[in-house]
């Protein structure tokens, strides 16, 4: 099984969304498969243009030179897509976003009916691979990740992706404190491994194993105390710097 994973997060391997990218793609390495991970913080990416020429005039290339080649190559040789990405706005963080909006050279124009709904299949020498999502929010609530989640879905839906499944990582931010604190949070790492060495193995991912990644760290008052009472002092810090200034 060949992987390629992209993480549109700036903050790369030392970011939330790495807690649970680095463990997905060590179980999915322990269970056998080859695994490319890519940045897109240092990849050059520049934004889709809209003038469907990848369509109309050199159909399935794009005519800007920049790392989208090199991205194309890869996800055409791949089984498994990841994307990796922050919840930002309730959605793809923007870098990653636009390696998404570059796929469009991967897809047909014409549009066919799937389950009776109007899509458009990957062309010719592009695989249909599995799609698997990697993400952390902030905020406390699972359903931070539901339109992020829809889009991810249909995605795969309108081009003929297996959506293999979500790793989500709520309240992040604490989850990472506790974790630095040797809180009893390790089980979700656990998971997030397990969860790679069940993809590689079996070529799914069970339901229980994304749950137990998404689990709840801490009661959603305690979070939303801590975190207030944490801006709150950072702040006041801030406050007195600038008047001893
Ligand atoms: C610009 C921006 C937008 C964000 N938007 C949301 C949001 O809509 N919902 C949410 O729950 N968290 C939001 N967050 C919090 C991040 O999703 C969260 O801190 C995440 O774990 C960061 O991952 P990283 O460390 O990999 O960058 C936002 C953060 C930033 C910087």
């Amino acid at each position: 099984m060949r992987v390629v994973a992209f993480s549109g997060s700036p903050n790369m391997e030392n970011g939330n969304t790495a807690l649970i990218l680095r463990p997905f793609l060590d179980g999915l390495i322990d269970g056998g498969a080859a695994v490319e991970l890519f940045h897109t913080r240092k990849l050059d990416i520049q934004p889709c243009q809209g003038d469907f020429n990848c369509w109309r005039k050199i159909p399935g290339h794009c005519f800007q030179q920049d790392d989208m080649q090199m991205v194309h190559t890869k996800l055409r040789a791949s089984d498994v897509w990841v994307m990796a990405t922050p919840v930002y706005v309730w959605g793809v963080a923007g870098p990653l976003k636009n390696l998404m909006d570059r796929l469009m050279p991967l897809i047909e124009p014409f549009i066919t009916l799937r389950d009776g709904h109007c899509s458009h299949p990957l062309r010719a020498g592009t695989p249909a691979a599995k799609l698997v999502l990697v993400s952390s929010c902030g905020f406390w609530e699972m359903d931070n990740f539901d339109p992020l989640l829809l889009q991810m879905r249909t995605l795969a839906r309108t081009v003929g992706l297996d959506f293999a499944g979500a790793l989500l990582r709520p309240h992040a931010p604490a989850f990472r404190m506790m974790l630095e604190a040797n809180a009893p949070v390790r089980d979700v790492l656990d998971a997030a491994h397990a969860a790679g060495q069940q993809l590689a193995t079996t070529g799914a991912i069970s339901p229980e194993t994304l749950h137990a990644i998404s689990r709840p760290v801490v009661p959603m008052d305690e979070f939303r105390h801590f975190f207030n009472e944490q801006f709150r002092q950072e702040l006041d810090h801030l406050d007195k710097d600038m008047v001893h200034a």
